[in-house]
């Protein structure tokens, strides 16, 4: 079975209703995001850092996977599927996908501040200061904030270099390490980036590009890649 590996970005969720970062000028309350996301402003005000994303949490309950979702749940019935999403929401699985490597955390999940291995699915949309873990310590969203580490980013290049057709969508691949993925892919095996932004990467051949919105296109392409042999 061919692998298609996919990384995908806010502009995936984008036709769901969640907005990207940096089309709506990545501004929460005149915050920019980078003074919202990082582990200064939850040192400075984590009442602040909370809110945003207990915010963040309300609207995905609210939201449904898109037709883009749905399109790339369907290329499991033929390919073995692995999408690495910058994405904290949880659109992908809800479509049906069933490999997911979050980059960037799970907005559904909680963590513990003293230690990174205690990992709760948060059952309600709201988490507060006085939530804490099984050691007393204060829970913090499970995301990566600008600044820190990425933690999956070895398991996603593993991923990346073993991909017989890779896709990009809905990214404006300014986000390092994310957006250096794309050069761990095999030189010659097709490549497709979906968004209607994209532009012209340099040095990365057999790359198609779709300027187009992620579920117009992706509905058509998934056709195709059902139907083509590759
Ligand atoms: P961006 O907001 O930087 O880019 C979104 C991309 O989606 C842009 O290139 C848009 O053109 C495109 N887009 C918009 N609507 C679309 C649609 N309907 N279909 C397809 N594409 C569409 O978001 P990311 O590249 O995901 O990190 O940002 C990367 C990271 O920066 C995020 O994961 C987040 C952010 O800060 C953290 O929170 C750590």
């Amino acid at each position: 079975m061919k692998r298609i590996v996919i990384l995908s970005g806010a502009g995936m969720s984008a036709e769901s209703g969640i907005s990207t970062f940096r089309d709506s000028n990545g501004l929460w309350k005149n915050h920019r995001i980078e003074e919202v996301a990082s582990p200064e402003a939850w040192e400075r005000n984590p009442e602040m850092v909370l809110e945003f994303y207990n915010q963040r949490r309300k609207q995905l309950c609210e939201v449904k996977p898109n037709a883009g979702h749905f399109a790339l749940a369907r290329l499991e019935e033929k390919f073995d599927v692995q999408i690495v999403t910058q994405n904290v929401d949880d659109l992908h699985e809800r479509a049906g996908s069933s490999k997911v490597l979050h980059l960037h955390g799970e907005l559904k999940k909680a963590r513990s501040t003293v230690d990174p291995n205690l990992i709760y699915e948060l059952e309600h949309w709201e988490l507060k200061l006085g939530d804490t873990c099984k050691k007393g310590a204060q829970l913090r969203p499970h995301i990566v904030w600008f600044g820190e580490a990425v933690p999956m980013i070895d398991k996603a290049v593993a991923l990346v270099k073993t991909a017989d057709i890779f896709m990009v969508i809905g990214t404006s691949m300014v986000v390092y390490p994310a957006a250096g993925l794309i050069h761990y892919v095999t030189r010659e095996i097709p490549k497709f980036y979906i968004d209607p932004k994209a532009f012209a990467v340099h040095g990365v051949e057999n790359m198609e590009v779709i300027r187009k919105k992620a579920g117009e296109a992706l509905p058509g392409l998934v056709e195709r890649l059902l139907k083509e042999v590759l």
